[in-house]
């Protein structure tokens, strides 16, 4: 099964990938994840990548579809595989199709998590991610069980550098005019799900449940 999870920053994409990838056992692709752990390591795609992703700018397009030319050829994505943050503009969504047809693959769905921007704000300037396993908390409305210390595995928690106010502001406006588009574009092929992304965790996850039953 090959999914797109698709959404505005914070809509709570890394959430649910989490459960969908388990549920279906395919991997979950995160571009944003790829991306941090280049910064990270201080590979030269990470040097390259930081300064557009601190102030919530995206990546160009040819980096990004280079790198997920590349890890859709591993072999894990034989049973298929879950991308998330990707694609995030025409251009991007334009390529993926000849990769797809590469590997003989096509898209089964893009599911659209839909939130309201306030709580966008609400959500991105409240979140703590773990630096060893990627998990995501929020302070209020999903906290660690130790303040500050991953559940699943002790790690770190941080606060991601464009989780800043002005960041966060950018990203949004970056989503509305680049990547918005693409609801249209898989609307009319007739690949979209829209769920209601601003109820509680399990409610969405039951939705995206649903929705995708079909393909179990
Ligand atoms: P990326 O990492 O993809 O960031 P994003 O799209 O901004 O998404 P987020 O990770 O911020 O949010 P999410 O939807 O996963 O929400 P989460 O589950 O954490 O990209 C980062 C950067 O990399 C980009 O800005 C760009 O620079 C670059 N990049 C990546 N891909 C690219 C591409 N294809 N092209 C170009 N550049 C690219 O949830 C958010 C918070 O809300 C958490 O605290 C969580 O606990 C909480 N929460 C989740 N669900 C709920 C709920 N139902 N109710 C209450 N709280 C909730
Ligand atoms: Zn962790």
């Amino acid at each position: 099964m090959q999914i797109v999870l698709f959404g505005p920053p914070g809509a709570g994409k890394g959430t649910q990938a989490k459960f969908i990838s388990e549920k279906f056992n395919i991997p979950h692709i995160s571009t944003g994840d790829i991306l941090r752990e280049n910064v990270r390591e201080g590979t030269a795609l990470g040097k390259k990548a930081k300064a557009f992703m601190d102030k919530g700018a995206l990546v160009p397009d040819e980096i990004l579809i280079d790198i997920i030319k590349d890890r859709l050829q591993k072999p894990d994505t034989k049973r298929g595989f879950l991308l998330d943050g990707f694609p995030r503009t025409i251009a991007q969504a334009e390529a993926l199709d000849p990769i797809l047809d590469e590997i003989n693959k096509k898209l089964d769905a893009v599911v659209n998590v839909d939130v309201s921007a306030n709580e966008l704000i609400r959500r991105l300037s409240g979140r703590r991610t773990c630096r060893s396993c990627g998990a995501t908390y929020h302070v209020k409305s999903n906290p660690s069980r130790v303040a500050g210390v991953c559940d699943q595995c002790g790690g770190e928690l941080y606060q991601r550098a464009d989780d800043t106010e002005a960041a966060i502001k950018h990203r949004i406006d970056v989503y509305k005019n680049q990547t918005q588009p693409l609801i249209d574009y898989y609307r009319k092929k007739g690949l979209l799900m829209d769920v209601d992304g601003e109820r509680e965790i399990d409610e969405v996850r039951s939705d995206i449940m649903r929705a995708l039953e079909r393909f179990q």
